[in-house]
């Protein structure tokens, strides 16, 4: 039985397949078509499951959609009345789904005969809790979703008991924990599409001395829900506007903080205006507030579900600091965040919904890693090193063993270059895992400014992270819950922040990656030849890009690391290194003496 989900005319447009009972490949629109946080229909990511599947689309079985035009239809027609615009604009892009079958098929060319899949609507949220608790390893588990706004829902939360959930709430339009955040987030000058995590690394940096007066602002529903004090916000009026036209673009979002916000907090940042103390305790602030909403609705749903484990799902389960509160200040024991824990993982979890809950179908699948997106053969992989060492004789390129390339590659990392890692399939979801990851020293606290000089170019204020043997988290971080998927951050011992501080954070903290020798051996391997060379098995480990979506292809790889200061790329079995007359090891010795001095 074949199953795509497709996550379509929405931010993170997606897709993935499950056949039989197992997920054969998930992608992000955004890989493939090279556009952050691309919307619309999804059609290369639907041709690069269908391929990864080896079927055609005529011979999916069924088509889950993450989105439920009956879904709470009395709230929306009660704010289309009050919302006119925004109501003309949601109406445009139900028609789109409600089209979405014959849209398949002039998107691949076929007649809409051709496609004689079932197609499934459930619910955004459901869809969410379905994406975090299907895959996860346990039997029963509360589960909680949390976002802006989906289907005119902004959080939901159950029980998973075997293949079903049963959901017991939810919070309705307005009132949005997520909104919250994104509102925040835009008075301090961030207004760019999924610019929130920006403001969860600045956050560190401040003392939430507005916290009182945040209290105001958002509120928990008793026993569980989240209340919006709404003469701080504009979305109850106008309706959230979030605005694309095609695949090719990044949706923008409009101004969703009311004049009142800035009567009471003073004037809101403008984008090209310094961050200054004030700006840091806002953000500090709006943190510990949304840590405060989110525990007290984790420790009522613990009340309600006397489970030891817990499924996030939906934007804020992104919120990695929250993640490392919960297990210190809730009695939840195990939780669970899949990687595409936002709108990406929808497609997934609308797919395993319908497997499960719609066709009954017992579950038998764990997601244990990440890599479920493209990869590439050894022969393209060749092919492009070929192209490039023929066209540029500053490099030079040598193809070794696996045991030779992981001590080379831990070698360059620990005398200070910065390395290009690619192997394998691609991550599914935001972050780079070991796959599509650019390597460095996590013991030279100058790393971070000079990986932001030369590659990344981020605001300094953004926390990188650590990747650490599963082995060694408990004598580095004061936590030893497996964070997989780089969705926790935890205390760094205080006897270890001078031992790693370029991916320690300012208050101490880092969002750390463990990496098991079962799930992802080569990388694993890696980690060890770098603590076998240092002794300390820990690599900073950021995503492979350069203000773009992270690589996907060997020659996306090629090209950033060609156009950008990095020192070495290895693609597979072949380690590039960029000659002397490039950035030269001395280039790298100068930048390190010159941060110290
Ligand atoms: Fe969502």
């Amino acid at each position: 039985m074949i199953i795509l989900g497709i996550n379509a005319y929405h931010a993170n447009a997606s897709a993935a397949i499950v056949v039989d009972d197992r997920l054969v490949a998930a992608v992000e629109e955004e890989r493939l078509n090279r556009v952050k946080y691309a919307a619309g229909l999804p059609r290369l990511a639907i041709q690069y499951c269908l391929d990864a599947a080896g079927v055609k689309l005529s011979e999916v079985d069924h088509v889950a959609i993450p989105r439920d035009p009956w879904a709470r239809v009395g709230t929306k027609l009660r704010f289309a009345m009050r919302m006119p615009r925004f109501a003309i604009e949601r109406a445009k892009v139900a028609a789109r789904f409600g089209g979405i079958h014959e849209g398949l098929a002039a998107a691949f060319e076929i007649d809409p005969k051709a496609i004689r899949a079932q197609f499934h609507r459930i619910e955004h949220h459901r869809a969410h809790m379905a994406s975090a608790y299907f895959v996860s390893p346990f039997d029963r588990a509360a589960v909680l979703s949390a976002d802006g706004l989906g289907d005119f829902a902004s959080t939901m939360w159950g029980i998973g008991e075997g293949a079903r959930i049963n959901v017991s709430g939810a919070v309705s339009f307005p009132h949005s924990l997520g909104m919250f955040y994104t509102a925040m987030t835009q008075y301090l000058g961030f207004w760019k599409f999924g610019d929130e995590y920006k403001v969860m690394g600045l956050a560190a940096y401040g003392s939430p001395s507005y916290l009182d007066g945040f209290r105001d602002i958002v509120s928990t529903d008793s026993p569980l829900g989240v209340r919006l004090n709404l003469r701080y916000f504009t979305h109850h009026k106008s309706g959230p506007e979030m605005t694309w036209k095609e695949a090719g673009e990044t949706p923008l979002l409009g101004c969703l903080f009311s004049d009142y916000l800035e009567e009471r907090f003073g004037p809101a940042r403008k984008p090209e205006e310094p961050i200054t103390d004030r700006h840091k305790d806002f953000a500090a602030s709006m943190q510990a507030c949304l840590e405060s909403v989110l525990l007290e609705n984790i420790n009522a749903l613990h009340q309600q579900t006397r489970s030891k484990n817990l499924c996030l799902a939906g934007g804020v389960a992104f919120n990695c600091v929250a993640n490392g509160k919960i297990l210190q200040k809730t009695p939840f024991e195990h939780i669970y965040v899949q990687p595409a824990a936002g709108d990406g993982g929808l497609s997934m979890g609308a797919a395993f919904a319908v497997r499960h809950e719609i066709l009954g179908k017992p579950r038998s699948f764990h997601m244990e890693h990440a890599f479920w997106g493209p990869g590439f053969k050894a022969s393209e992989i060749r092919a492009t090193v070929s192209r490039s060492s023929a066209q540029n004789g500053g490099t030079h390129v040598a193809e070794l063993n696996e045991d030779a390339l992981l001590q080379t590659t831990a070698a360059h990392i620990a005398q200070g270059k910065i390395v290009g890692w690619f192997q394998g399939r691609a991550e599914w979801g935001p972050r780079a895992l070991g796959n599509r990851s650019i390597l460095a020293d996590p013991r030279r606290a100058e790393m971070k400014d000079i990986l932001n000089r030369r590659i990344k170019h981020r605001e300094s204020f953004r926390p990188f992270a650590p990747s650490i043997l599963e082995e060694s988290v408990g004598e580095y971080f004061e936590r030893n819950h497996p964070s997989p998927f780089m969705t926790f951050a935890y205390p760094v011992r205080a006897s270890k922040r001078s031992v790693i501080p370029a991916p320690t954070h300012v208050d101490g903290t880092a969002r750390l990656q463990t990496v098991s020798r079962d799930t992802h051996p080569l990388y694993w391997r890696l980690v060890r030849a770098f603590g076998d060379i240092t002794g300390v098995p820990v690599l900073l480990n950021t995503s492979f890009n350069d203000n773009e979506p992270i690589v996907c292809s060997p020659q996306e790889a090629l090209a950033c690391f060609e156009r950008t200061k990095m020192d070495v790329l290895v693609l597979g079995d072949f380690v590039l290194e960029k000659k002397p007359s490039g950035t030269s090891d001395g280039d790298i010795s100068a930048e390190l003496l010159g941060a110290k001095s």
